[in-house]
């Protein structure tokens, strides 16, 4: 599974039909509740308040659930990593047990969900496991069963797993679940359709007056008036209470390969070392064989080599499944939180009608069915018990976790001067298929050299807040280490918080 590693896209996206793409927004429409984003968070925020009884539509700048949602692993699973002995110190033992609670109770209803509609979405019940192997990182796992039992959850302290290498301890935490996340959310969008709901795709969202109504404007020159607004755009792409500066971007990668029906491992693995490794299987063929799907290696994006990441992860996939035959690899991103916890809830500290979800940390699947819930119940004025904890105008516990955000705050400066200062190589020596950042005439420029040899140049100045972006070789992107934004080569944004291209120069 090692030799060169070719990115060729996600497992979930190619087996699950997307049908013919949806119709962008034409005319302008006035609906309850405008949705700004498809993927696992503004679907089931969309799809919980078309159930309630509102008239909604989705605003999608691509295709339903092909941002990150469709790159993920797809565990379903409250156990997200070490997190209970963290939110035990942080929020204390009722925070660490609100949590535990809204991600059961997504799962749950996910799964209820899942019966109701009859969705065909390979879903499985499995139980979870953080594992070390380091005799010296036993007491976290220790601490980490205690105070996840201590949350409520079915959680103990084992050394034996279904992995094929022993393990110095791991928290297991019983009947979690895995499933086909685009399977499953395909058929929400449908029957988010069949309730009258409305979703546009090809609609990129550009404008959000907050007002009474608010008043959303898309690329396509029509607008959506709505009472209510989501943001569920990943990383938000309004910002009015600087969320980004208590957010950071993680890449990570996967690789995934056939294995046999005997090499499956009972059961969906974490580990906090080694980088990350994350493991799982999904149901392949009727012969009972396997997908086994590798995830780690994570990494701030615009920094490092890709490849040799890539590399990596399928070596230890190849060093402890021997004979897996790898057919995919991709990657994606997801957004940590200075202080740990998700932010769902009002937009900014003077939001009325207009809510925000993002900050999931690698756990969007779980937190993005609890999003939906969770704005639901604000939408329609309903009490839900972990409000508070996931409001995203906490700043009393930012403050408290304030190194962790002055960290964040301190490497984003750190890429703001310092990439200026590194030094750039000439254009001459760029080889097909490669890019980096070039001096030109006294000016820097992010230069791509195709594999016919032809040069495009643009500008390397993000057009976030201007950090300088890097070229990720393996996915060919340009990345920007500050906040994660990523363009194609050439310039168009791939991902937020940026919503313009990189600007287009001469070479
Ligand atoms: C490698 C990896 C593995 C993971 N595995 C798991 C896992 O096993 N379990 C788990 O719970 N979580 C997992 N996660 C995390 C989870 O996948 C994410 O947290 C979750 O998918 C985020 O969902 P979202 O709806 O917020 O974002 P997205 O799915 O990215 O949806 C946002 C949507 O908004 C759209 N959009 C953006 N800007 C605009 C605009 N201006 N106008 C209109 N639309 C716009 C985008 O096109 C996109 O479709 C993983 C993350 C990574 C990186
Ligand atoms: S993503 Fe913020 S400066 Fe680039």
């Amino acid at each position: 599974m090692t030799q060169n590693v070719q990115v060729n896209g996600s497992y979930w996206l190619q087996t699950a039909p997307g049908g013919a793409p949806r119709p962008a927004l034409a005319e302008d429409l006035d609906v309850d509740v405008a949705v700004i984003g498809a993927g696992v968070a503004g679907l089931s925020a969309a799809w919980e308040l078309a159930r309630a009884g509102r008239s909604v539509a989705v605003l999608e700048a691509g295709r339903v659930a092909a941002g990150v949602t469709g790159y993920t692993s797809a565990k379903l699973t409250v156990q997200h990593t070490l997190v209970y002995d963290r939110l035990r110190r942080t929020r204390g033992a009722e925070g660490a047990r609100l949590y535990a609670r809204s991600q059961s109770e997504a799962i749950e209803h996910a799964a209820g969900i899942v019966a109701e509609l009859g969705i065909d979405c390979e879903w499985e019940t499995r139980d979870a496991y953080t594992y070390v192997r380091a005799p010296d990182r036993v007491d976290e796992v220790r601490a980490e069963a205690d105070a996840a039992r201590e949350a409520g959850l079915p959680a103990s302290f084992v050394t034996e797993t279904g992995l094929p290498f022993p393990v110095a301890g791991a928290v297991r935490v019983t009947g979690q679940a895995q499933f086909h996340p685009l399977k499953y959310l395909r058929a929400l969008a449908a029957d988010l359709e069949a309730r009258g709901g409305l979703i546009f795709e090809d609609t990129v969202v550009h404008g959000l007056d907050e007002g009474t109504p608010c008043r959303v404007s898309t690329g396509t020159g029509a607008s959506v008036t709505a009472r209510d607004v989501v943001v569920a755009t990943h990383y938000p792409v309004f910002d009015r209470a600087l969320l980004f500066a208590r957010l950071s971007p993680r890449r990570e990668l996967v690789v995934a390969g056939t294995v046999g029906a005997d090499r499956d491992i009972d059961g969906m693995y974490i580990t906090p070392e080694q980088n990350t490794r994350s493991v799982r299987t999904a149901p392949l063929d009727e012969a009972g064989r396997r997908l086994l799907i590798v995830t780690g290696e994570h990494f701030t994006p615009g920094t490092g080599d890709t490849r040799e990441r890539f590399e990596r992860l399928a070596a230890w996939a190849d060093e402890y499944f021997p004979g897996v035959e790898r057919t995919h690899a991709w990657a994606t991103q997801d957004i940590d939180p200075t202080d740990t916890v998700p932010m769902v809830g009002p937009l900014h500290p003077g939001a009325h009608h207009t809510y925000v979800a993002t900050g999931f940390g690698g756990w969007g699947l779980s937190g993005g069915i609890m999003a939906g819930r969770l704005l639901t119940a604000q939408v329609t004025g309903e009490e839900c018990a972990w409000s508070g904890l996931y409001d995203p105008r906490r700043l009393r516990t930012a403050v408290r976790e304030a190194p962790s955000l002055l960290k964040t705050q301190a490497e984003v400066a750190r890429h703001f001067v310092g990439d200026r200062l590194r030094p750039a190589p000439p254009v001459d020596s760029l080889p097909p298929g490669e890019g980096a950042v070039v001096r030109a005439g006294g000016d820097r420029l992010a230069v791509y050299r195709n594999e016919e040899g032809t040069l495009h140049a643009v500008s390397p100045r993000c057009t976030h807040l201007g950090c300088l972006v890097d070229f990720n070789a393996a996915e060919r992107a340009w990345e920007c280490p500050c906040h994660g934004s990523r363009f194609g080569t050439d310039g168009k944004v791939i991902e937020g918080p940026a919503t313009k291209p990189l600007e287009q120069r001469d070479i």
